[in-house]
């Protein structure tokens, strides 16, 4: 089963991806993830999507459309989270999968508030080395700004900060928002209340995933 995870920029897509594709052995794509690593390495597409990154803005779609091409798997359930971000985009994936025998079987809409995505993302850190995500009152390290998994120290996202947060909160209203209808309108849609504790949208999202069978 491929499931879309679909929402606002510090909605919890990544916090639920990671643990999910752990416990019922999903892949998890993240482009965010595939990006900050290519940028970190000095890559042609990081060079390329960085001042895209800094900004807030989206990286453009054929670069993205030809990521997603690169490295999706044969044979096993996906969770796409930050990919698709634009209608282009979920059509270019709708095509590709089409051409494995897959699809998208849920889009599942991470729904929060903006006060409350803004007060998550200026709180997160997040690990450089073996990229966990904490956030400073939500879910601290144990040891102040130390990564609890590997002891590397926490740093804060170059588009975390609060006016690049704004201007990410934006993209998403104009250029991802019409994803909610694009999904609604082939009924695969599933709304999550995302402003809950980590372990309660977990929950319900695992009860979920098990009822539709894996
Ligand atoms: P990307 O990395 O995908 O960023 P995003 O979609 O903006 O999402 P985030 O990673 O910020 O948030 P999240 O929903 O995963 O939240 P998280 O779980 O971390 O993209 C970054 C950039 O790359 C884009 O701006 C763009 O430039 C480019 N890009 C990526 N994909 C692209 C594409 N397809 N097309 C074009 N460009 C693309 O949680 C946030 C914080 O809240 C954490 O601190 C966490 O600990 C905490 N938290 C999580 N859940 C809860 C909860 N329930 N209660 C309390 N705290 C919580």
């Amino acid at each position: 089963m491929n499931l879309v995870f679909l929402g606002p920029p510090g909605a919890g897509k990544g916090t639920q991806a990671k643990r999910l594709s752990q416990e019922r052995g999903f892949v998890h794509i993240s482009t965010g993830d595939i990006l900050r690593d290519a940028v970190s390495r000095g890559t042609p597409l990081g060079k390329k999507a960085k001042e895209y990154i800094d900004s807030g803005e989206l990286v453009p779609d054929d670069l993205m459309i030809a990521l997603i091409e690169e490295v999706l798997p044969e044979g096993r359930g996906v969770i796409f989270d930050g990919f698709p971000r634009t209608i282009p985009q979920a059509d270019a994936l709708d095509r590709l999968l089409e051409g494995k025998r897959q699809e998208i079987r849920w889009a599942i809409l991470f729904d929060l508030d903006d006060e409350e995505l803004i007060e998550r993302l200026t709180g997160r850190r997040t690990c450089p080395s073996c990229g966990e995500v904490y956030h400073m009152t939500f879910k601290p390290p144990k040891k102040d700004e130390i990564c609890d998994k590997c002891g590397s120290a926490l740093i804060q996202r170059d588009d975390d900060r609060e006016e690049v947060v704004k201007r990410r909160l934006e993209v998403y209203r104009r250029q991802t928002s019409p994803l909610i209808d694009y999904y609604d309108s082939k009924n695969k849609l599933i709304r999550l209340d995302a402003g809950r504790s980590i372990d309660e949208v977990y929950t319900d999202l695992l009860r979920f995933v098990d009822e539709e069978g894996h």
